[in-house]
């Protein structure tokens, strides 16, 4: 089953509570968190997961693009984080190995995300400790993108990768994101599909998310 996790970024944020509702269709909700170094824009941290937390029971997958997150990975995992990612080229690899152990200790899910540059092969020292992996299809830092196609062959090498060595990995595609690119990422292996602009900028976001779901 293919699942949707509609990404926070896009929401109003003086509505936070009710735009959550409005995508009770979904499986995870997808909270992006940018620090202004990593990428170059700053988005929301800790006290907004704290209270998204306890408006919602649905899986919260957080996204970090900041600089060397092993200082901040265990944290988000305390904090109500189901699932924590964080960028593969962002720290050294003994503190990624660290903050992979630190947020499973927390008992809670870990991924690595490439950055569209960052090659297939990133992944592979990780790939066995990890429960999902996420494919930039934009370069991180806003939402509202246009999908890079060009990053579909990396989805299917790291797909295979994942089928070798660890078929239970999830595999995650974030950025730019509409049915029509949905389609391409399924038939290139992903299994979670971000989308951030094309279910807040829709009306009926249930009818969205299962159009997405395909
Ligand atoms: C981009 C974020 C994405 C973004 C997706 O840096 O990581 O999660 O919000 O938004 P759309 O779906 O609008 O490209
Ligand atoms: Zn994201």
């Amino acid at each position: 089953m293919i699942k949707i996790a509609p990404s926070l970024l896009s929401a109003d944020f003086t509505r936070l509570g009710e735009e959550i509702v409005s995508v009770g269709a979904a499986d995870y909700l997808h909270f992006d968190v940018m620090d202004g170094v990593f990428v170059p824009n700053i988005s929301i941290g800790l006290p907004v997961l704290e209270s998204v937390r306890r408006v919602t029971d649905k899986p919260i997958d957080v996204h970090l693009m900041i600089t060397e997150p092993s200082r901040y990975a265990a944290k988000f995992a305390q904090t109500g984080a189901d699932i924590v990612s964080f960028h593969v080229e962002a720290d050294s690899p003994e503190n990624i190995a660290q903050a992979i152990a630190g947020v499973h200790s927390a008992g809670k899910r870990v991924g690595l995300a490439l950055k569209p540059a960052t090659p297939a092969e990133a992944i592979l020292p990780y790939i066995s400790l990890l429960d999902i992996i996420v494919v930039m299809a934009v370069e991180p830092g806003f939402g509202g993108q246009k999908f890079m196609t060009e990053q579909l062959p990396k989805l299917r090498a790291i797909h295979d990768m994942i089928e070798a060595r660890n078929p239970v990995c999830e595999l995650e595609v974030d950025g730019g994101v509409n049915p029509e690119t949905a389609r391409l990422c399924v038939q290139n292996g992903a299994n979670v599909l971000v989308a951030g602009n094309d279910i807040f900028g829709s009306a009926d976001r249930a009818a969205r998310i299962k159009e997405l779901r395909g």
